[in-house]
């Protein structure tokens, strides 16, 4: 394109249209290597003539401007806030206050729009063009953030962005919340975990630190976002008098308006119009925290004054806040029934998302480390929905310095026994399997059906006689009494009988399934099976070294050496001895490598290439596998036969220079039926 200024013009146009399409109608309509094309050429028409770049120009958006503090500048109007209404009780009452200033507004119309959690900017354009952004400050004066704001792509720097029949103010001052989608917010946070940076506690505080930013660079690189829901002041031309109006009047400017505000026509359908907004909180994607009740007669809204710094005509119906703070008084240990060790926070007492809650997940010890959460800490906790209470991070501007930092346990606080933190794995464990916490788990697995499947042993029961102090460990199931049974509520001589035969029958169960009922870790039913056959006895397993586990295929060196400690720990050592004792030694024999030396193709190295026939590649590999043979994927002179399909490539060439036989597939079967 000529370097003209009407090109220059037309260019910066197109431009600020296409990034329009992007970040406010979500719709772009070209690709983002255009969008950047175009911006290089703008650049260069810059570079040429810097006395035409004016402030609205794309490229002032990435700014690197770093000034010591923020100007302090005048609001043309007050920045008011809202009065709070928390249910709908005082909605009615707030209304019926106006009614008494204004009687006709009995029959006013209103909108609802979201409250959104962020931070109010107001934006100064003159003849279109963003001059200024400004934070509220105090309401009157406010603190000259502009280099920031531009950086924010969804604020048009000129407006009309598109129509461009719609006339302007030659003044227009519009106020709007800056904020963070939820989504961008926990992409952002991703990244700097990956960095190996500490992450942001919620995407307010992530939006208010970015948008006070001495270099806007920094600011550019937060995916902050904009809506616009009212106009502050103007000068020179009209605007819509109703909020319904002034908002459809602000999106045909350009500017971001929620989506989610609505209008209704009387007072009785905006109160019922409320409560569509506990659904709209749960499904959209950035923080609310309440709604906002307007009256949509506007100049009628203004005629009611204001209290102090609120208006009369509007009010603020909040929300149980989901997020407070508190003071974390100390941290507690749980021992799961699978012997994780999870740690929670107790805190001084809150109401959090309308409950009051003194406790919360702190999830596992790494969070607490990784967070830098101490004990007396002032502290984020959040509760949403359904969702149970956990603490988001300490407030790390609160610390007065006598705060205490928490180290996960080295004894489970249960059963006093070492605990286990296994390299690699975030969990720490109690592997006492007579530690009370994991005692009724460990039962109800033993009991289980892919384990001894003893009938009429489920939770209910398990948790009646372990806490009636019948079995202190799986063994102990072999000395119930029926009398002790009957002695337990619910227990009748049929149910008793029942379950005392069940419990005798698993005493026949094979190895395998006593393996995977005895609850090591890592030890489930595919495990048991692969143990049970190599080795044939609980003690052959038991005296096994770790090297030799971790020699089987399937056995990693974790597994290797849960195994290993759990034989290791005195109170297993006493289970086994025990189930042996009351005749649970099942034994099989195992699978020899004599047996093996039988099978066709015993010994054989062989290498598959091109496209079979009858197998896929998988399939011939299990072919060899099952039949003795051992199948390589690339031709060494280790390699006995080459089974050769259509289209075969470098292998086949490989094994012909090498004089290594080659195989059809009919051949290898032939191989394999010959040798059986
Ligand atoms: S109207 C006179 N509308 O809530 C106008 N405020 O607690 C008063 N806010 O400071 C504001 N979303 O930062 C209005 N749709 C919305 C809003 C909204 C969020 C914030 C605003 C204000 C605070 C009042």
């Amino acid at each position: 394109m000529e370097i003209t200024l009407e090109n220059y013009e037309k260019l910066k146009q197109e431009i600020n249209y296409h990034n329009y399409q992007y970040h406010v109608n979500d719709a772009p309509l070209i690709s983002d290597a255009e969008f950047d094309h175009l911006l290089i050429e703008l650049r260069e028409m810059e570079a040429v003539h810097p006395e035409w770049v004016s402030p609205d120009s794309p490229t002032m958006r990435a700014g690197s401007v770093t000034s010591e503090k923020f100007a302090k500048v005048p609001h043309p109007a007050p920045v008011l806030s809202l009065a709070n209404a928390f249910n709908k009780n005082d909605v009615r009452a707030w209304f019926d206050r106006q009614i008494k200033t204004d009687p006709q507004l009995e029959t006013c119309a209103f909108m609802l729009e979201p409250k959104i959690d962020g931070l109010t900017i107001v934006l100064r354009y003159e003849n279109g063009i963003l001059v200024q952004g400004v934070t509220r400050g105090d309401g009157i004066i406010g603190e000259d953030v502009t280099a920031n704001v531009r950086t924010i792509k969804s604020i048009p720097l000129r407006i009309p962005v598109n129509k461009t029949e719609i006339s302007v103010p030659r003044v227009l001052v519009v106020r709007g919340e800056v904020f963070m989608f939820n989504s961008d917010f926990e992409k952002l946070n991703e990244e700097l975990i990956a960095k190996g940076e500490k992450t942001w506690l919620n995407p307010r505080n992530t939006a208010a630190g970015s948008l006070r930013q001495q270099n806007s660079d920094i600011t550019a690189k937060r995916p902050l976002s904009i809506y616009i829901y009212q106009i502050l002041y103007h000068e020179g031309g009209t605007v819509p008098p109703t909020q319904h109006d002034r908002l459809e009047y602000l999106r045909e400017l350009g500017f971001p308006v929620s989506n989610e505000s609505r209008y209704y026509n009387n007072f009785g359908a905006m109160l019922e119009g409320l409560d569509r907004w506990t659904e709209v909180r749960e499904t959209i994607d950035f923080d609310i925290d309440g709604v906002v009740i307007k009256i949509d007669d506007l100049p009628r809204a203004e005629a009611l004054g204001f209290v102090g710094k609120d208006p009369r005509g509007q009010i603020a119906l909040k929300f149980p806040a989901r997020e407070v703070t508190t003071i974390l008084e100390n941290i507690g240990v749980n021992v799961g029934r699978t012997g994780v060790l999870t740690p929670f926070a107790m805190f001084e007492p809150v109401v959090c998302g309308g409950v009051t809650v003194s406790k919360a997940t702190l999830h596992n010890f790494d969070f607490i480390r990784d967070r830098d959460i101490r004990i007396g800490d002032r502290v984020l906790i959040k509760r949403a929905g359904d969702v149970i209470p956990y603490v988001i991070g300490p407030i790390t501007e609160a610390r007065k310095g006598d705060e205490k930092a928490f180290t996960a346990p080295e004894t489970c606080p249960v059963c006093g026994h070492k605990t286990e933190r296994l390299e690699g794995e975030v969990a720490v464990y109690c592997v006492n399997a007579s530690c009370p916490a994991q005692l009724i788990r460990n039962v109800e697995h033993y009991a289980s059906r892919g384990a001894m499947d003893i009938t009429g042993l489920g939770i209910k029961v398990v948790e009646q006689i372990v806490n009636a102090d019948l079995v202190r460990d799986v063994s102990d199931l072999y000395t119930l009494s029926r009398e002790a049974l009957l002695s337990l509520e619910g227990f009748a001589d049929k149910k008793a009988d029942n379950l005392l035969d069940a419990i005798k029958t698993s005493k026949k169960q094979p190895l395998n399934r006593l393996l995977n009922a005895l609850g090591i870790r890592g030890v489930g039913e595919a495990m048991a099976e692969l143990l049970a056959n190599r080795f044939g006895s609980v003690d052959s397993i038991a005296n096994a070294e770790k090297e030799t586990l971790e020699s089987i295929e399937g056995i990693g060196p974790n597994i290797a050496q849960a195994i290993v400690d759990w034989f290791d720990q005195d109170s297993n050592k006493t289970i086994v001895e025990r189930l042996k004792h009351f005749g649970l030694d099942p034994r099989i024999e195992i699978q020899s490598r004599d047996s093996q030396k039988d099978l066709p193709l015993y010994g054989l190295n062989i290498v598959a290439t091109g496209t079979l026939q009858a197998y896929s590649r998988e399939g011939i590999k299990a072919l060899i596998k099952e039949n003795g043979g051992k199948s390589a994927d690339s031709v060494s002179k280790k390699t006995d036969y080459v089974v050769v399909g259509d289209n075969p490539g470098s292998k086949a060439e490989k094994a012909a220079k090498l004089g290594i036989p080659i195989l059809s597939e009919a051949q290898l079967i032939e191989l394999i039926n010959k040798n059986q």
